[in-house]
Parts: C-alpha cells; structure tokens; sequence
C-alpha cells in the first residue's frame, strides 16, 4: 500500500465466534482500508467463512457472536438492529457466498433477480432497475440481453459475473468474496479476479477476498492475513508475504500451490489436518504439524506446547504469531 493515508473502513478486534461449545473464530483482529483488497487464507475449517458471516451479521443459531467488536466505518456492527442491519447490508456490504453457484434463483429471469434486490433497497422503478441492470453486467464483461436469461441458460463463469453484478449494484464500499470460484476453472478464476480488480478501480471499493488457495491472492491482493484453526497466524503486505513468510503454517502454504508463472517446483505441502475446534492443542495450536516443534529443543518446546503465541509486529505492517520468531 502506498504511503497515502488511507481510512480505516472496517475494523475488527478480539472477535469471538462459537458454534454451541465450539469456538471456531478465537480473537480475530482484522482491519480493512478503503479501496484495498485483503485476502484471507488458510485451510478449510479453520474459521474463514465465520469471519465473513460475523461482519456480514447473518451468522445463525447455534452461531453467535460471544465477544470482541466489528466496527463498520466506526460504527459497531454488534449493536445494530434487524432494520439497520437491513440496510447496511448490499448497500454498505455485499457478499458473494461460497456457494454463489447457487444463489441464483433457477425460475426468475436474471433482471427480474436485480429487480427484486434493488427494489428491496431502494426506490427505483422496474424499468429502471432493469437497464441498471444491464448496464452491471456489461461492466461485469457480458451482454446487457442477458438481463433475459434465466440462470441454466448461461455458463458457470457468466452466473459467477451475475451474482459479482449483483454485488455491485447498490454501490457497497466492501465486497466480500467468499471463494467464490472454486467450483470454475483455473482460467476462469483469474479471468474474473481480473474483472473484479478492474472494477475496483472504477468503484474505488474494497475487497474481504477469501480463499484457501494463496497464489491467487499473491497475485491479487494488497494484504493477506492467514488463519489457522480460528487465529490469525500471520498478516502482511502480499508481497511481504510472498517473499519472506515468516509463520511455518504460512511457508507450508505457499508451498503447497504451484507457482502460477516460473518453474514448476516441488511440492511439500504440510502434514496433517488442522485440529478439531472442539479440542484446540495447548499452546500454538500448529504445533503438532509444526516441522520447527521438537522435543529435544525444551526450552521452546515448553512454549510451544503451553503458551499461546501472539501476533507481534515484526517489521512494519507484518504481524506473526509464532515463538520461534520471538526468539
Ligand atoms: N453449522 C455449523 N455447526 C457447527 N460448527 C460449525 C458450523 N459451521 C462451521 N462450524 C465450525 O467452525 C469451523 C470453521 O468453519 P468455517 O468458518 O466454515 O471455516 P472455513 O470457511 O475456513 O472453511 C469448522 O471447523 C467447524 O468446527
Ligand atoms: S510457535 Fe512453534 S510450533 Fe507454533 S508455529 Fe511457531 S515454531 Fe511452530
Ligand atoms: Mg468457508
């Protein structure tokens, strides 16, 4: 990022979510600036989509919400009601789920979709609503005649470009993208990513990227924060990350995707699964996969066995939560 001051759009401190007993996200900090895209990686399990359901607010029973703050261009998210939230939601965020692919409704032509959401938010007649949307999906590289098509008429790539429109359409100053192409192909992907970045610097909004795939975000995002079993492990400028990743669960990652330009490299990845959350490990909850946790070394290995590492700033901006990069 450049030195430009920048402001703080979303905020998130200490955030705490359980599922029952579960703890699933455990003290997150997480800041957002406007116009940036983060990226937040890590296997699958390890809390992502909590994150994103807690800021969106549409986290369900048996979710909920047992401590820290969200704050929304400094308004805490927390204390909002149902109305407001409402509000605040496609307008001030929007979100493409995971399960975009999906979301479309099969018997309602793609036009009406917007319609019917835009009209949910604000006044604006069918007409109208319908050559903005058309003009959504010209911007999202499609035809605006496809405002006429239902959703089994057109390609996985093209619903992806329609549910990104969609996103788009009320303007939101953040847009939450929640691996939102896993299910297309690699091409695919990076073609969309691109559209998305284009357009970002049309609408000048920012981008919560989220993905279990880190060359991806490499390449596309200002900063990338990495989660591992409910905590951020590691958090820096993407290419700070690229070049020395300091947390070994963030060089396991990176050596677990193939670069996407260079020589093809050998591929280590890391051993294991992440934990069940209902039972974290003591202490750094990596540790059991950790290639740096050794017995013979006590002294660390009693810290990393019973005491909980903290993100601590390493150099500016670059966050690891680790002991050995205490030591
Ligand atoms: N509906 C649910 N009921 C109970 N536990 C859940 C539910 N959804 C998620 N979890 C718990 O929360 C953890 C994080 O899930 P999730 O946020 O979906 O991870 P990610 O998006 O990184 O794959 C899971 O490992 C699981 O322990
Ligand atoms: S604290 Fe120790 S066990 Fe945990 S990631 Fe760092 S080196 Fe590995
Ligand atoms: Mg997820």
């Amino acid at each position: 990022m450049s030195a430009v001051a920048t402001k703080t759009l979303l905020e998130v401190r200490g955030l705490e979510v359980e599922y029952g007993r579960v703890r699933a996200v455990d003290g997150v900090d997480l800041d957002i600036a406007s116009g940036e895209i983060l990226g937040l990686a890590g296997e699958s399990g390890c809390g992502k989509s909590t994150v994103a359901n807690a800021i969106m607010q549409i986290l369900r029973p048996p979710a909920h919400i047992v401590g820290g703050s969200i704050r929304f261009e400094g308004e805490d998210l927390t204390g909002k009601s149902n109305e407001e939230l409402r509000r605040f939601r496609w307008r001030n965020v929007s979100m493409v789920f995971q399960s975009a692919m999906n979301a479309l409704n099969p018997v309602m032509r793609v036009g009406d979709q917007f319609v019917d959401m835009m009209q949910a938010h604000e006044r604006i007649s069918k007409h109208r609503a319908i050559v903005r949307a058309g003009e959504l999906l010209e911007l999202v590289g499609m035809d605006k005649q496809r405002v006429r098509s239902y959703p089994h008429e057109l390609s996985g790539g093209m619903r992806q470009r329609v549910i990104i429109a969609m996103a788009l359409a009320l303007s939101p100053e953040l847009i939450i993208l929640d691996e939102p192409t896993t299910a297309l192909d690699v091409v695919v992907q990076r073609e969309i990513l691109q559209e998305v970045e284009a357009l970002k610097h049309d609408f000048g909004f920012a981008v919560l990227f989220i993905t279990h795939d880190l060359s991806l975000l490499l390449e596309f995002a200002d900063r990338i924060a990495i989660m591992y079993a409910g905590e951020i492990v590691e958090t820096g400028p993407a290419a700070t990350l690229a070049e020395s990743p300091l947390h070994p669960y963030t060089q396991g990652l990176l050596q677990s995707f193939p670069p996407l330009t260079g020589p093809r490299v050998k591929l280590n990845g890391i051993a294991g699964a992440p934990p069940d959350l209902r039972e974290p490990p003591a202490g750094c909850r990596f540790h059991p996969r950790c290639p740096y946790c050794a017995p013979e070394n006590a002294a660390l290995y009693l810290r990393q066995t019973t005491e909980r590492p903290r993100l601590r700033e390493i150099t500016a901006g670059h966050f690891v939560a680790c002991h050995l990069v205490d030591a």
